[in-house]
This record gives structure tokens, C-alpha cells and sequence, in this order.
């Protein structure tokens, strides 16, 4: 079956279709397209993302990706002629659903009587945890094109969509239980217990700053750029010997397997003073501070991750999230994950290109909520009420 996606969490737009077949074990992810418009450039000067700013870059750019996506896919068709301008009567309906987005609500209705619906078969969209008016663009963009094509549609869960992003290029990968997943983005920092597909048990989770965001803040403390993950560990690998400055692992001997960020970045910004107000202040401290952040960073996400294994006697560990994107991260985890359990543990983690936000991983989870659906007798629906909820749970 043919899955079109949409995801507008934060600040970046994307639309995907994948071709989904095959049971759980057995699933196959063929991905016809996903287009993904970064907004890092407008939000870049605010040093962060700015919720009303990315729903409004949203609204504007949700149609034209959706015509990049469905050409790539081959799946957009004009209509007839006679076909044309009879949208009129729908056409209430869909204002009412796109009452809030009316640049939106005028650029689809223009896309609906110029193009016929494409044959798939289910959308989906992201309808939380995230940056609320964000959300709420996508899910109502969802709902009009639902009503509009007559096509069910899905919720899903944002960080399902990163655990599952690990399976879109991987079909043949194994991805056993008990599992666990290490989920590190903007906004998260969560392990995550599954004991069968698609049951969630947090067994732990952040009670501060998000690893994303204590990332993002340090990087402005020590006047690199946005997004601060990317810009630091640059700068770290810089820096190839042990640091002479020293930063806590905030929690690394507590007994549970919850995280805090908020101090290790209160820690930089003092630091930093500090070697300013006493004159040592250097680019070469730069590189130091930031090597020993992130080590500090890795060192509690590694250590904490182990333990957690360890306790729960998983058989698959799954790295995911933007901040799965760092390289050291990557690299320490997979070896350490390796030594701990004899290479008997899966590590799966995702390509790069789907380590960040994107349409393609809320398709993969869609599909798999679609199967689950299925087993209980259940559907979707064609548009009904979906709630975006920035603070969703599992
Ligand atoms: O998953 P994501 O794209 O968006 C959210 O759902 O939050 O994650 C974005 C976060 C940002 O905080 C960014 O700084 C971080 O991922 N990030 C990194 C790296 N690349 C992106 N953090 C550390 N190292 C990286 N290489
Ligand atoms: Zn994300």
C-alpha cells in the first residue's frame, strides 16, 4: 500500500510516500519520495525555532511540496477539464477545516481543481509531541486533503517516527525484543523500552534540557551557530587530545536512568565567564570547551545506555533522533553496545539523511499503526478529529 506523510513538527516541512508491504518481521519500505524543506535559515538569526514563524513557513510551503513529492512519486495527475472548478461544494467543508490556515486553504484549493487525486492508499501526519501551532498545520492540512481525496487518515506519534526511521533503507534488518531505543533530539532525551512492536514503556527520560537543546544553548555560550549539535562537535573534532577543562556528567551515578542537560550548559556559561573576565579567553578554548561538552554529553547518554541494556536484557538497540546524527555518538555507542554484549545485540541507527525530521519515518510508523489497526478489526478514518499535542506520550 501506498502511505503519503506529512510531518510539521518543528521546522522542517516534509512530505513522503512510501510503498509499505509485508507483516511486522517482515515489512518492506520503498520510499517514492521525501522532500524536506529546512526553515534553519529564517529561525537561524533567532538563535532558535520560533513556533509562530515555522507555522507560518508551513502554511506557505505545504502545496508546492506536496506537487514536488507526488511528481517524484509519479503520481500527479491533472484532471480532466471537465473536472475542473467542481470543488466548489467540498469546497466549504474544506474551508471550515482550514479556517485558521487561509493562505493554505486558497493555495489547495487551487491544487485540488488543477489535480486528481493520486492513488494512495492512507495519509498520515505528525500530531504531537512537538511545537504546537506547528502541528496544527499539518494535521489540518492532512484533514483537508483526507476529505478532499477521500482517502483515510492517520495520527502519529513524532518519536515513533524516529524509532522506526531506523528501518527505512533496512528491511532485512532484524529488529528483536525486548528492544531498546535511545531517543535524542530538539525537544527529547528518552529511553525507550519495547517489549513487542509498538509497546512503549519510558524508562527513562530528561528532566531539563532536552540533549538537542543543551547542545543548541552551549553552542550560543560559545558563540557558534544554529543549530548548535552540527557546530559543536565540528569544532570538537578539532580538538584531538584529552581537555584541560574540566565539565560535569550531570546524573551519571544516579540510580535511575534519567538525564539532566540544564546544568552541564549553566556549567559552560560559567566556565566561559570566567576565562573571559580573567583574560585566557581563546578560539583555541573553543575547540577545548566544546570537545569536552560533548564528551561529557556522550559519556552520560553511553554510560546510562548500557546499564539500561544491561537491566532489561534487550536483543536490539536503537540510536535515533537529529542528535543521532553526531558522529562521535554514532561511533562510541555502537562500539561500546558491540564490546558490552559480544556483538549479540542489533544496533540499528539511521541513515543520515533520516536522522533529522522528516516525512518518510511517519510514514514507516503509520504503516505499522495501520497493521495494528488492521489485527483489531479496526480503520482509519476519512478526516476525523485529529488533536495536534505538543506534549504527546507514547
Ligand atoms: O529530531 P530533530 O531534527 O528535531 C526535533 O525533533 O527536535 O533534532 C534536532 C536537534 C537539534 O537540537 C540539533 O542541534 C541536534 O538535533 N543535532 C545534533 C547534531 N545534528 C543535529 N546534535 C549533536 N550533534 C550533531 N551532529
Ligand atoms: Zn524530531
Amino acid at each position: 500500500m501506498k502511505i503519503l506523510a506529512i510531518e510539521t513538527s518543528c521546522d522542517e516541512t516534509s512530505i513522503s510516500v512510501l510503498e509499505c508491504s509485508g507483516r511486522f518481521s517482515g515489512r518492506n519500505f520503498e520510499i517514492l519520495s521525501n522532500i524536506v524543506l529546512s526553515q534553519v535559515d529564517i529561525h537561524k538569526s533567532f538563535g532558535g525555532v520560533v513556533p509562530n514563524l515555522a507555522r507560518r513557513e508551513h502554511q506557505k510551503n505545504l502545496v508546492s511540496i506536496l506537487i514536488h513529492t507526488l511528481t517524484e512519486a509519479e503520481l500527479l495527475k491533472f484532471k480532466v477539464k471537465s473536472l475542473q472548478l467542481k470543488f466548489t461544494i467540498k469546497n466549504l467543508q474544506l474551508k471550515k477545516i482550514l479556517e485558521r490556515e487561509t493562505e493554505l486553504s486558497e493555495q489547495l484549493s487551487d491544487f485540488l481543481n488543477k489535480y486528481s487525486a493520486p492513488k494512495i492508499d492512507l495519509i498520515a501526519v505528525t500530531n504531537g509531541p512537538g511545537l504546537e501551532p506547528a502541528l496544527w498545520v499539518g494535521v489540518n492540512f492532512a484533514r483537508a486533503l483526507s476529505y478532499a481525496w477521500q482517502i483515510s487518515v492517520l495520527g502519529v506519534n513524532h518519536l515513533e517516527g524516529h524509532i522506526f526511521s531506523v528501518l527505512l533503507k533496512q528491511n532485512k534488518k532484524n529488529f528483536q525484543f525486548p528492544a531498546l531505543a535511545l531517543v535524542v533530539s530538539g525537544g527529547h532525551t528518552e529511553l525507550v523500552l519495547m517489549k513487542e512492536w509498538l509497546d512503549y514503556k519510558i524508562i527513562g527520560s530528561v528532566l531539563d534540557d532536552a540533549v538537542g537543546e543543551a547542545f543548541d544553548k552551549a553552542a550560543r555560550i560559545l558563540g557558534l551557530g544554529y543549530p548548535g549539535g552540527p557546530e559543536i562537535s565540528k569544532k570538537a573534532s578539532t580538538w584531538e587530545c584529552d581537555s584541560q577543562v574540566k565539565l560535569p556528567r550531570p546524573m551519571i551515578n544516579s540510580k535511575d536512568f534519567n538525564f539532566s542537560f540544564s546544568g552541564l550548559k549553566t556549567a559552560v556559561l560559567y566556565l566561559v565567564q570566567n576565562l573571559k573576565k580573567s583574560g585566557k579567553w581563546s578560539e583555541e578554548l573553543i575547540s577545548q570547551i566544546a570537545y569536552e561538552f560533548q564528551e561529557a554529553v556522550l559519556d552520560v547518554l553511553v554510560s546510562k545506555s548500557l546499564k539500561a541494556a544491561e537491566k532489561y536484557n534487550i536483543k536490539s538497540f536503537i540510536l535515533c533522533g537529529g542528535v543521532s546524527a553526531n558522529k562521535e555518538l554514532r561511533k562510541r555507542l555502537t562500539r561500546e553496545i558491540n564490546k558490552k554484549f559480544d556483538k549479540k545485540v542489533n544496533f540499528l541507527m539511521p541513515e543520515l539523511e533520516f536522522s533529522g525530521d522528516n516525512a518518510a519515518m511517519i510514514a514507516a510508523a503509520a504503516y505499522l499503526n495501520y497493521l495494528n489497526l488492521k489485527a483489531k478489526g479496526k480503520t482509519p478514518k476519512i478526516a476525523p478529529n485529529i488533536y495536534a499535542n505538543g506534549n504527546l506520550n507514547f
